[in-house]
């Protein structure tokens, strides 16, 4: 094995550690259901974690009898399940990669369950790569601007070395 092809995969393994975060939405106990008591909100347990670009949400619920909408805004506080963007009826197990910063909104597609408060948004942020870029200084404004472009460059190193890794292997 060639040295350059190690130091390839061990940089990609280290791009994707950084990048793979996978997320149980309502907690470990918890799951994709209709919440226990009115007082319980999805959204209360998504304020508290902080969702970044490229990890994963992870829908837990019974096969069959339940499913997960990615809708629009206004969907999402209609309940209306008519026209999702996307729609997930595994097997109990959807696993949703959150790729674009900003919003995003959830609810149930069975019948009933939204207007009961199973629903959920969060807010999605671009990744900081401190290992990378000088720690920013207060008055460098908000924090996600001038890390954006070298999130970008960095995930495009991790496809190249890939790609590179790939070449020189075979
Ligand atoms: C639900 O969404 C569809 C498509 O966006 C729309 O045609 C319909 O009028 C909406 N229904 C309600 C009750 O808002």
């Amino acid at each position: 094995m060639s040295p350059s092809l190690l130091v390839t995969i061990c940089l990609c393994i280290f791009f994707l550690s950084v990048n793979a975060n996978e997320v149980t939405v309502g907690g470990k106990s918890g799951g994709w259901k209709i919440p226990p008591s009115s007082s319980y909100s999805f959204n209360e347990w998504g304020d508290k974690s902080r969702f970044k670009i490229g990890d994963f949400l992870v829908f837990s619920y019974e096969a069959g009898k339940d499913s997960v909408l990615q809708v629009t805004r206004e969907a999402y506080e209609k309940c209306n399940t008519t026209s999702p963007k996307a729609s997930y009826t595994a097997d109990g197990n959807t696993k949703v990669k959150l790729d674009q910063p900003g919003p995003v909104y959830f609810i149930s597609g069975t019948q009933g369950h939204c207007q009961k408060g199973q629903k959920l948004r969060l807010v999605v942020y671009i990744p900081h790569v401190s290992a990378f870029s000088p720690a920013p200084s207060p008055s460098d404004g908000p924090a996600v601007a001038p890390t954006s472009g070298a999130a970008k460059l960095i995930s495009s190193f991790g496809v190249v070395g890939l790609v590179v890794g790939f070449w020189a292997f075979f």
